[in-house]
């Protein structure tokens, strides 16, 4: 049968209320990709978990789909978030596929292009705060209290339960749970889905390795963080909601939560595409995680001879800012060929 999104999949594995009404734009089922380089490289099995081919780019659809198909079922008719950007354009794309009005707010200036543009054109009202996504985040919880406006943020429980399926499609592909899952924690809904996700799917639980930057580390540090700064913009978060649930998540799967440099994070997403998966700076942060917790990519580490799932979670075409912070801009020549192959040949 042909692929109808994840609630079709997985709704018996959700608990989504009967009035639910399935909004989907296929998201989900997205490929396992195996990382045969880095795999010699890092003497583990390697592969990610390439979360940007979702349908508006990121992993924010497989929660988005599961909040919106509430949402709508019970009559809802504004849905609004706080968002770094994904979570943004994610339930702008879903409430505009539901008839919904989506209001966003986004810490001012501090959105990458690709996010913000995918937002405005799905039909959100973006509204910019003079302050931090979790700024944002106070004044969405509060107008939700106040008016019927429904959250859409992964504080909605229906958002980690859409997320969940991630956890599910892993093991799916590969027949059981993997030994480490590497990924990046921002707000921590993620970290969170994935293992309410191997917990519920009994296919055997992996070791979780959560990623923050170190500008904005709240779970490492042991406290909130009141300016937090990093390049990866998606994890731009001092005061993440969940939290206490990804400790947890870090604890009882004999994991842990450690933080990266932006140097670290970048020298990462450089070597996912050096072997073809381009991902945003936060993506790239799992990969970074392992590459810190190894020593260097080749020494003996806990992951060795491990089954290993890097989490990417949102598409590296959402950030284009990035060619000027950490690539070469390409070369300009004369239209001639004299002058092509002169710089081809060098
Ligand atoms: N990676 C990307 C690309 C993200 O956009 C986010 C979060 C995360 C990782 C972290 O996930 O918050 O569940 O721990 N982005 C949110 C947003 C905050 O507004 O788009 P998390």
């Amino acid at each position: 049968m042909t692929y109808q999104g994840l609630i079709h999949r997985y709704g018996r594995y959700l608990e989504l209320p009967s009035h639910t009404k399935n909004i989907s734009l296929l998201e989900g089922n997205t490929p396992l990709i195996p990382m045969p380089r880095l795999s010699k490289e890092f003497g583990c099995e390697l592969s990610v978990k390439f979360e940007g081919l979702n349908p508006s780019g990121s992993f924010k659809d497989r929660g988005m789909t599961a909040a919106v198909s509430e949402a709508v079922g019970r009559g809802v008719q504004t849905v609004i978030c706080a968002s770094t950007g994904n979570t943004a354009a994610s339930a702008a794309a879903y409430a505009s596929r539901a008839g919904l009005r989506a209001i966003v707010l986004i810490p001012e200036g501090k959105v990458a292009a690709g996010k913000l543009a995918g937002a405005i054109t799905y039909g959100a009202e973006v509204i910019q705060v003079q302050g931090s996504f979790d700024d944002a985040l106070t004044l969405v919880v509060e107008i939700t209290q106040k008016t019927p406006i429904v959250l859409v943020n992964s504080i909605n429980p229906f958002r980690i339960e859409g997320q969940k399926t991630a956890a599910f499609e892993i093991c799916d592909d590969l027949g059981c749970a993997p030994d480490w899952l590497c990924l990046p924690v921002g707000n921590a809904g993620n970290i969170t889905s994935y293992w309410a996700g191997f917990k519920q799917y009994q296919k055997g639980l992996p070791r979780v390795l959560g990623v923050q930057a170190a500008g904005a580390a709240p779970l490492v540090l042991g406290h909130p963080v009141d300016k937090p700064e990093t390049i990866a913009t998606a994890i731009r978060i001092g005061k993440p909601a969940r939290g206490e649930q990804a400790l947890e998540a870090a604890q009882q799967s004999n994991g842990k939560i450690i933080a990266v440099t932006d140097a670290e994070i970048l020298s990462a997403q450089r070597i996912l595409a050096s072997e073809g998966v381009w991902v945003e700076p936060a993506s790239a942060a799992g990969l970074a995680g392992l590459m810190a917790e190894s020593g260097s990519r080749s020494a003996k580490h806990e992951a060795r001879d491990k089954k290993v799932v890097v989490v990417c979670t949102g598409h590296g075409m959402k950030d284009p800012s990035i060619i000027t912070e950490s690539f070469q801009p390409p070369k300009i020549i004369p239209a001639n060929y004299e002058a092509l192959i002169g710089l081809i040949e060098k």
